[in-house]
């Protein structure tokens, strides 16, 4: 599918953004190891929250959606069944993660794989600790990509220092943690999203977040809940940088979680010049949401590097546009994991806009931007990549002429109503 931007005229309105997919995909994920039934309201439905739904499925999981509104029937955590076929985890890498740490303490096997992309994803990361802890489990080229095969069995605790910021790696130790014979103790360099943190506790899970270490016991029943899924501020991100760089614009975008785990982007760009409020904050099920308010900015280059990583890994793409507008260099550095996101983020973004006229240079851990040169419209490629495409789509509408989007339909994998939000933008 080919998608066609022009320049646009000042942005102005309220916008509803998809629902967060990291705490969608975790709702569904602990609803089904709870006892009794869960409501999920707000869910994400995008592809990649429906692979999830669908593993849990063939799991053994009655899930009922009506009108957003999930109900999951939880069966305990000793209630999953031996699934019959493969698990097909699709583009999702939060899916296939979380659910190699939940497969390898089951006492059945399982078979975790999914498309092209997802196949050549790193899982050593995850495969290595659960070994430690005392799983089997097996993957192509001697366990560093899926197709994975799990034979479940029982796992100690682990007392383990993650060697990357990986949320994914730490939430999948933290469901074989569920599971495991003594305590699991799990310490970041840099503090990562702590959404399965926030929901294990409100469940009645023994865990503690102390600073840069997470410890839980295992033991506890988990309670099942009543949760309502905030706006993705990792969606909400496009409409942040395309409220400030097309002049004359005011947005709110409502709604929206901003746990600190993943509000760098605000941060960043408000330090850039950019003009966002944080309106009306409150706290919905143990996690930070509010309205923000973005009107149009003149941007300075800024350098990012360290932990601010974390808190925008998925806000990079979009923030390389923010950084192609504004005056002067900007340099990101630290972020080499974007080279094993559902494409290779760095190459994917550097070489589409310097399509478009930014003068950019890619490093092996981030890029250089130098600001300033006008965006002008060409025929761009998504790469397949979701967030890629979006960035693309608002990069677009700052360019002159028109832009021509390639593989546009990948947006569907975590924000299925964006092209929708950008025609009604558009009138
Ligand atoms: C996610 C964690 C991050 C992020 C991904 C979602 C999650 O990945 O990039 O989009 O829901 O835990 P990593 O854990 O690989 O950093």
């Amino acid at each position: 599918m080919e998608r066609v931007i022009q320049k646009s005229a000042p942005l102005k309105g309220e916008l509803n953004v998809a629902a967060d997919k990291s705490i969608s995909h975790r709702a569904v994920i602990l609803s089904s190891l709870a006892t009794g039934q869960s409501v999920i309201r707000n869910f994400l439905q995008s592809q990649d929250t429906i692979s999830t739904c669908n593993c849990m499925r063939q799991l053994g999981i009655n899930i009922q959606d009506r009108d957003n509104v999930l109900t999951i029937d939880g069966k305990g955590l000793n209630g999953l069944q031996e699934p019959e076929g493969i698990l097909n985890c699709g583009n999702s890498g939060t899916t296939i993660r979380l659910l190699t740490g939940l497969m390898a303490p089951q006492p059945f096997m399982s078979v975790l794989s999914g498309d092209d992309s997802l196949n050549k994803r790193p899982m050593k990361r995850v495969v290595e600790p659960l070994e430690t802890m005392g799983a089997l489990l097996n993957g192509r080229n001697n366990g560093t990509y899926p197709p994975l095969i799990i034979s479940g069995g029982r796992l100690q605790g682990i007392d383990y220092q993650l060697p990357i910021a990986s949320a994914q790696v730490k939430s999948a130790l933290l469901l074989a943690g569920l599971y495991a014979e003594s305590e699991t103790v799990l310490t970041e360099s840099f503090k990562t999203r702590d959404h399965t943190e926030k929901m294990l506790a409100a469940m009645g899970a023994d865990i503690k977040e102390d600073n840069l270490t997470v410890t839980l016991t295992s033991g506890r029943e988990l309670s099942s809940q009543e949760f309502v899924v905030p706006g993705d501020i990792s969606s909400a991100a496009f409409f942040l940088v395309a409220g400030t760089i097309i002049p004359g614009s005011e947005l709110l975008l409502k709604d929206i979680g901003v746990n600190p785990t993943r509000s760098g982007i605000i941060d960043i760009l408000n330090e850039m010049g950019a003009r966002i409020k944080i309106e009306n904050q409150r706290l919905v099920g143990g996690e930070l949401v509010a309205d923000l308010i973005v009107s149009s900015a003149h941007l300075k280059g800024i350098n990012i590097d360290g932990e601010i990583i974390p808190r925008l890994i998925d806000e990079l793409p979009v923030l390389a546009v923010a950084m192609a507008a504004a005056e002067g260099e900007s340099t990101v550095h630290g972020a080499a994991e974007l080279r094993v996101k559902e494409t290779d983020r760095i190459n994917a973004i550097c070489s589409e806009l310097a399509k478009m006229g930014t003068s950019i240079n890619e490093m092996e851990d981030g890029f250089i931007i130098n600001g300033s040169s006008p965006l002008k419209g060409n025929s761009v490629d998504s790469h397949g990549d979701h967030r890629i495409a979006m960035s693309l789509a608002i990069a677009g509408m700052l360019a002159s002429g028109e832009t021509h989007i390639n593989n546009a339909g990948a947006v569907n994998i975590s924000f299925p109503g964006f092209w929708n939000m950008m025609n009604q933008l558009a009138k």
